[in-house]
């Protein structure tokens, strides 16, 4: 599915209201470069799961808990330097807690995630704010 934004309030809503849509044991890899909006995306995952506190980016923690129903986990490897790291912060057992996982960065774990979706959002071109963000199943 093909979706457009207008605006970082729009790509909330969007994650907001998928978030019913994808069961406990959904990897979702986040893709686009920095200040596309993934986290933003993210928040709005967590909001639509009905977390209410704040959701920050977890770049400096690597990954954010949310004790929603299904929980979610929101990762972003952005420091991470390579697959072996995702052993140290325990990444297996996070998949194995039958939460929802949404991973920024994944690249850098050098294909040692296998993913069920991709999320991929990129500016369109038409002005500063829109985006295009693409959503599939893998
Ligand atoms: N349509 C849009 N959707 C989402 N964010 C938008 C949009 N238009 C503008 N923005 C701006 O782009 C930025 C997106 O920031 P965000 O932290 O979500 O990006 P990110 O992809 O997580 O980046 P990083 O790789 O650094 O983690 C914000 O400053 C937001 O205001
Ligand atoms: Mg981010």
């Amino acid at each position: 599915m093909v979706y457009k934004t207008k605006n970082e309030y729009e790509t909330e809503a969007l994650g907001a209201e998928l978030a019913s849509s994808f069961s406990p044991g959904t990897v979702i890899a986040m893709r686009g470069g920095m200040g596309a909006g993934k986290t933003a995306f993210v928040r709005g995952l967590a909001r639509g799961l009905g977390e209410t506190s704040r959701v920050t980016s977890p770049t400096y923690t690597i990954v954010n808990e949310y004790d929603t129903t299904p929980p979610l986990f929101h990762f972003d490897l952005y420091r991470l330097e390579g697959a072996d790291e995702l052993f140290e912060i325990g990444f297996d057992d996070y998949l194995s807690r039958g939460g929802i996982c949404a991973v920024e960065w994944s690249e850098n774990a050098d294909g040692g995630v296998s993913f069920t979706h991709i999320i991929s959002i990129e500016r369109s071109g038409e002005d500063e704010n829109s985006r295009i963000i693409t959503v599939s199943e893998v």
